[in-house]
């Protein structure tokens, strides 16, 4: 069994999960298919993530993320492992006994165009929680969707509007508003900013912040982009076939990366300083992401990693506390100083969610960081947002 890795394991985590796996049958075509095979879309995954806190979930695409988050919101069954929400072992419960945990839990979806029913008006879908959930909100439901209108940034005056009349960015406020009308404890946002502009992921980012320190919500944060995943993350879990390479305080993962992935990765995240950039050290990973039907025996990052030496093919690395809260699964960890990661010092972003001294920054800020290239947004099917209070 997998360490318990994340940031500080208590009992009050929000989320905490323990060695999960998620297999998908593979069946041979047919008249009369036969399981031959599994995806290992998620192989002994082990994080938690606490109260008011942001776990980012990063890796290449097909790497199991949207499948982990779905997997602990129980939107798609597990094959083992350990799922507790505030405590309690949500793992085995049944769809009817799941009904009042999902009021604490939610996700955000990566296309706010297919995220919602375009055949609803947006007071129908924001209010949609409370009417499957039965919950009658002081002032009844119409008032409730309209103050959640005006905290994301939605004139509330749109209530009867449909989702056609609204913007990329506009859309994903509606999603938020949905997600957080219950006040869930916990959100997943599954690439909640891959498809809109980097103004307007800015923009969403802020919002996802002030919520979360007006209502303590946890986030686990789905990205592909480590720049991304740095503006609004407490903690970091690097992601590769299915498995956690890395895990670490968000400074000390971009500051001082350990596994030789995290390295090619960070290699890979543009610097506005065209000086800077020239100087940078990029690592360019040979080959594709293996199938996760057949990973690699051993590391599975063994076949594209420019440390391995032969023990690397046979003995797969478990993943341990290289140094105090940061975790890393490699025979042969970097400690020296390979030019790789362009981001050290404090995020101002998070100065302000912790509340210690800094100013509160503006979108433009978080524009001017964040750069502006971040490669092609995955195209991940979407479900239909509602499925998760069922
Ligand atoms: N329902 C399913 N049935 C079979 N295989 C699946 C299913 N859902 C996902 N997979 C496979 O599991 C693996 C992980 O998929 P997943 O969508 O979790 O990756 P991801 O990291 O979210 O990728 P992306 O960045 O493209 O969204 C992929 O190989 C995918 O093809
Ligand atoms: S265990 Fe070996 S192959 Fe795997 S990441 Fe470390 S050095 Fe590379
Ligand atoms: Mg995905």
């Amino acid at each position: 069994m997998s360490n318990l890795i994340g940031p500080v394991i208590s009992a009050e985590a929000a989320l905490r999960v323990t060695d999960l796996r998620t297999y998908f049958p593979v069946r041979s075509k047919g008249l009369f298919p036969k399981t031959v095979g599994q995806v290992k879309a998620v192989d002994g995954v082990s994080f938690s993530v606490q109260p008011g806190q942001t776990l980012g979930l990063v890796g290449e695409s097909g790497c199991g993320k949207s499948t982990t988050g779905r997997s602990v919101l129980r939107l798609v069954e597990p094959t083992s492992g350990r799922i507790e929400f505030d405590g309690l072992d949500v793992t085995e419960m049944s769809s009817k006994e799941m009904v009042p945990i999902r009021r604490k839990a939610a996700m955000i979806f990566q296309d706010p165009y297919n995220a919602l029913n375009p055949r609803h008006t947006v007071g129908a879908i924001i209010g949609a929680p409370f009417a499957v959930q039965g919950v009658k909100p002081p002032g009844g439901v119409r008032k409730a969707v309209q103050e959640l209108m005006e905290r994301v940034g939605l004139n509330p005056e749109h209530y009867n509007r449909y989702p056609a009349e609204f913007s990329g960015g506009q859309r994903q406020r509606i999603g938020i508003a949905r997600a957080v009308a219950l006040k869930p404890k916990f959100i997943v946002c599954d690439e909640p900013v891959s498809a809109l502009d980097v103004s307007i992921q800015a923009q969403v980012i802020n919002l996802l912040r002030d919520l979360q320190d007006d209502f303590g919500i946890a986030y686990l944060f789905i990205a592909h982009d480590l720049a991304v995943v740095r503006q609004i993350s407490h903690h970091v879990a690097v992601m590769y076939l299915g498995q956690v390479m890395e895990l670490a305080t968000r400074e000390d993962l971009y500051s001082r990366p350990l596994h030789p992935y995290t390295h090619a990765l960070l290699s890979a995240i543009p610097i506005p300083d065209p000086r800077a950039q020239r100087q940078r050290e990029h690592i360019m990973l040979s080959g594709d992401l293996p199938s996760p039907a057949a990973p690699p025996l051993g590391c599975v990052f063994h076949t594209r990693c420019f440390q391995a030496q032969d023990i690397c093919a046979v003995e797969k690395p478990e993943i341990i506390e290289f140094e105090p809260g940061h975790k890393v699964a490699c025979h042969f960890p970097i400690v020296e100083f390979l030019g790789t990661a362009p981001i050290t010092g404090p995020d101002p972003g998070l100065t302000k969610q912790t509340g210690a001294a800094g100013e509160d920054r503006g979108s433009n800020d978080l524009i001017r960081e964040i750069g502006t290239d971040y490669g092609a947004a995955p195209n991940t099917p979407i479900d239909p947002g509602p499925a998760i209070w069922r």
